[in-house]
C-alpha cells in the first residue's frame, strides 16, 4: 500500500519542498516550512476524472468595449475609487492587504453600505467576526441601517451555496481570506493550499457570474498562517492599507492593477466614526508652518498622479561619538548616506563628526529620488541654523557627480505648492515651458554646489 505522501510548503511564499529544513530555498525566510498533505491537494481527487467539455473560442474582434469601459461599481468614496482605477470592475477579484487592525474591516463595511444603499446587492462574509459584531462596527459608522446582506461563515462550498440564492450579487466581501476552507483540499485553514483553493473557487466564481470580489488578507508574521502574497498573482488586483503607528491616517495603495493605473494612493483618517477621507492630504503631511524654523523643508512629491507637500525635517548636531549616528525615518538609509557623501565630495559641507537625524513629517515613507533635494537643503540648514524660506518647495535628484537632475511632473507639483501659498520653488533645471507666472522666480541649479553657497551664504 502506498504511504500517503506529504510536502512542505512555506508559508511565507508557497514554495513546495521534499522535506522540512529550516529556511526555504524560495524566499530565504526560517521556520516558514509547514507540513501539507498532497493527497487531497488541489485539482486531486474525484472531481479530476471528469470527462473534458470543448469551449467555445471568441476573437478578440468580436468582443466589444475595452479595458477603459469595463463596466465598474463606483462606490462613491472618492479615495477608494481612485485607487481602484474607477470603481470595483465586475468579473474581477481584489485583494486588500494589511495588518491586523489597520481598518480594512471599516474600510469595506464602508464601501458595502455606499453600494448597497445604491441598490447593488452586495453581500458580505466574514470568517472572524459574527453578525452582531459585523453589526456593531456598522453602527458606530453610523450605517446599519443600510441593507447589506451579511453572512458568517467560512466554508467555501457553503458561502457559494448562499450565494446562489436570491439575485446576483454586485460585490461579494470575503473577510479573511485566511479563513477560508475548502472541502476540495485537506490542509487546515489559513494554510497556502488552502488560502490557494478558497481564493481559486472564488475566483471561478466571479468570473464566471460576473459578480466583483474583494479578498481581505492579513499580513503575518512569518510561519503562522499563509499571507496575502500566495494569491496576489491568481487576483486582477492588490491594495495594500498601510498606517504608521501612532498617526490616524491611512494610506489605500494600488500594488497591481489590470484595469488600471498600479502607483495611485487613497488617503483616509481614522476617526471614531469610522474612516473619513482626505482630499487633501498635504495639510496632513506639513507639519506646522507657522514659523520657520532650521532644518526643515518641504517637498513637492508625486505619489501616482497626485501630487503631494511633505515636509522633511534633519537635525545635525556635533557627534560626541567616534562614529557619529545616522538614523532615518520615513526615507532610504543608504539615500541618506548618499547624499551626505555628495555634499561631502562635491560641496565641501562636512557631517563626519555630527549626527545626522531625519524624519519625514506625519510618519509617511518616501520612495521617490526626487526627494534628494529637499533633503539636501534640509540637512544644510540645519548644519548651518540657518532656516530656508517658508514659502519655498524643493524638489530634484541629485547625481553621484553632484549635478541635480530632471524629475517627472514637474508642473503638477508646482501646481500643488501654489495651491497651498507657496511661491518660490528650487527645482532641478529644464521644463522651461512650465515655470511661468509666480514659478518665474523659481531657482533652478545645475549643481548642488550652488545650491549649497545659496543656502549656506
Ligand atoms: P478593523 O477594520 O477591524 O481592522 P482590520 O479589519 O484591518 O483588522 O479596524 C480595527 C481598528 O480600527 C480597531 O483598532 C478599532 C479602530 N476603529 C476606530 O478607531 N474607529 C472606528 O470607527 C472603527 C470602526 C474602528
Ligand atoms: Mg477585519
Amino acid at each position: 500500500m502506498a504511504r500517503p505522501r506529504s510536502q512542505f510548503v512555506c508559508q511565507n511564499c508557497g514554495t513546495v519542498h521534499a522535506r522540512w529544513a529550516g529556511k526555504c530555498d524560495g524566499c530565504g525566510e526560517w521556520n516558514t516550512l509547514v507540513e501539507e498533505g498532497t493527497s487531497g491537494g488541489i485539482g486531486s481527487g474525484p472531481q479530476m476524472a471528469r470527462k473534458a467539455r470543448a469551449g467555445t473560442p471568441v476573437t478578440l474582434t468580436t468582443l466589444s468595449g475595452d479595458i477603459e469601459d469595463a463596466p465598474r461599481i463606483r462606490t462613491g468614496i472618492e479615495e477608494l475609487d481612485r485607487v481602484t482605477g474607477g470603481g470595483f470592475v465586475r468579473g474581477s477579484a481584489l485583494l486588500v492587504g494589511g495588518d491586523p487592525g489597520i481598518g480594512k474591516s471599516t474600510l469595506l463595511t464602508q464601501a458595502a453600505a455606499a453600494l448597497a444603499e445604491k441598490g447593488h446587492r452586495i453581500v458580505y462574509v466574514s470568517g472572524e467576526e459574527a453578525v452582531a459584531q459585523i453589526r456593531l462596527r456598522a453602527q458606530r459608522i453610523g450605517v446599519a441601517d443600510k441593507p447589506v446582506e451579511l453572512a458568517a461563515e467560512t466554508n467555501v462550498e457553503n458561502i457559494l451555496a448562499t450565494l446562489e440564492g436570491g439575485r446576483r450579487p454586485d460585490l461579494v466581501i470575503l473577510d479573511s481570506i485566511q479563513t477560508l476552507w475548502t472541502d476540495m483540499a485537506d490542509s487546515a485553514p489559513g494554510t497556502v493550499t488552502q488560502v490557494r483553493a478558497a481564493a481559486q473557487a472564488m475566483i471561478r466564481y466571479a468570473k464566471s457570474t460576473g459578480a466583483a470580489i474583494v479578498l481581505v488578507g492579513h499580513v503575518t508574521k512569518e510561519g503562522q498562517i499563509a499571507g496575502p502574497r500566495v494569491v496576489e498573482h491568481m487576483v486582477d488586483g492588490v491594495l495594500y492599507f498601510e498606517g504608521e503607528g501612532g498617526h490616524h491616517y491611512r494610506i489605500l495603495r494600488t500594488v497591481k492593477n489590470r484595469f488600471g493605473p498600479t502607483d495611485e494612493i487613497g488617503v483616509f483618517e481614522m476617526g471614531d466614526k469610522g474612516l473619513r477621507e482626505v482630499p487633501n492630504p498635504s495639510e496632513l503631511f506639513m507639519g506646522d508652518r507657522t514659523a520657520a524654523a532650521p532644518g526643515t523643508a518641504v517637498f513637492a512629491a508625486m505619489e501616482g498622479t497626485r501630487p503631494l507637500l511633505v515636509e522633511i525635517q534633519a537635525l545635525v548636531a556635533p557627534s560626541p561619538l567616534g562614529t557619529p549616528r545616522r538614523a532615518v525615518i520615513g526615507w532610504d538609509a543608504s539615500r541618506l548616506s548618499m547624499v551626505l557623501a555628495v555634499l561631502e565630495a562635491h560641496c565641501g559641507v562636512r557631517f563626519s563628526q555630527h549626527d545626522v537625524y531625519l524624519n519625514v513629517a506625519g510618519g509617511y515613507r518616501i520612495s521617490e529620488p526626487a526627494a534628494d533635494v529637499a533633503v539636501a537643503a534640509a540637512l544644510i540648514s540645519s548644519l548651518t541654523g540657518l532656516a530656508l524660506p517658508h514659502d519655498c518647495v524643493y524638489f530634484g535628484e541629485i547625481s553621484l557627480s553632484g549635478a541635480i537632475r530632471p524629475v517627472s511632473h514637474a508642473s503638477s507639483r508646482l501646481k500643488e505648492s501654489e495651491k497651498l501659498g507657496f511661491t518660490q520653488a528650487v527645482m532641478p533645471p529644464g521644463n522651461e515651458e512650465i515655470v511661468g507666472g509666480i514659478w518665474s522666480r523659481a531657482y533652478r541649479p545645475r549643481e548642488l554646489a550652488d545650491l549649497v553657497v545659496r543656502i549656506a551664504g
